[in-house]
């Protein structure tokens, strides 16, 4: 069985599932792909979302979904997080602990369409240095954006882990990056990033295949493991 740390599995929070019904359809759909740990990750952006009517929001849905689990007694654990697009002055900012995932140190980050800086690689070294631990969310998507080199050297000198999309891999515009970024990089975890069962639904399990078709047994291990390590520091 599977972990996913990047899942839009909450319902009507952002542009995941709108009704409950969805999110369980989507949740049952994850568990038939093997995935049997997800962390919840909806959208947090800064410059609209307060923080604390966030944070409610997030745990109000959480606590929907999870008392569904457990009632129905499927064998799925899931965690709150958020995926965090980043801002100017995040390494800085006094939020950052509750951004991260279940009071951990770990930090989903979406770059978004902007320039990759030398402010915004120095930001993310910054937050390695103080502790956290960054894992850069859907990164083969930026692989054209100027600036990308500096974000392929973070990743090799281990200052951030790279999240690819198992959709990616499978097909689209993004799938050589994907594994480019999958061979070059030393750490690397992959997510579903679902939304629904229609866009980009839970695939992780037919990108493990593809990994192992592409690299091999021992690098699909390896990379199963990541996700497995990943979860289980931020479920502590
Ligand atoms: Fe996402």
């Amino acid at each position: 069985m599977f972990a996913d740390i990047h899942a839009h599995i909450l319902c009507d929070i952002d542009d995941g599932p709108k009704t409950f019904e969805q999110s369980v359809e989507l949740l049952k759909s994850a568990f038939e792909n093997g995935i049997d740990r997800i962390v919840a990750t909806p959208h947090f952006y800064a410059s609209y979302h307060s923080l604390d009517e966030r944070i409610a929001k997030r745990d109000e849905r959480f606590n929907i979904l999870n008392e569904y689990i457990r009632q129905s007694g499927l064998t799925v654990k899931i965690l709150p997080g958020f995926e965090v697009r980043y801002f100017d002055g995040i390494s800085r900012s006094d939020s950052l602990d509750k951004l991260c995932i279940n009071n951990s140190k770990v930090l989903l980050l979406e770059l978004g369409l902007i320039p990759i800086t030398e402010k915004v690689i120095d930001e993310i070294v910054e937050l390695d240095y103080s502790g956290y631990t960054v894992v850069l969310a859907h990164i083969e998507r930026y692989h054209k954006m100027p600036g990308f080199k500096a974000v392929q050297q973070i990743l090799k000198n281990k200052y951030a882990i790279a999240q690819l999309t198992a959709s990616s891999l499978l097909s689209g515009p993004f799938k050589s990056a994907a594994f480019r970024l999958l061979k070059q990089s030393p750490n690397v975890v992959i997510a579903s990033d679902m939304h629904s069962v229609d866009v980009r639904p839970p695939v992780i399990s037919q990108a493990y295949d593809a990994i192992k078709a592409k690299f091999g047994p021992a690098k699909q291990n390896t990379i199963i493991y990541n996700s497995n390590r990943l979860f289980d520091i931020v479920g502590e």
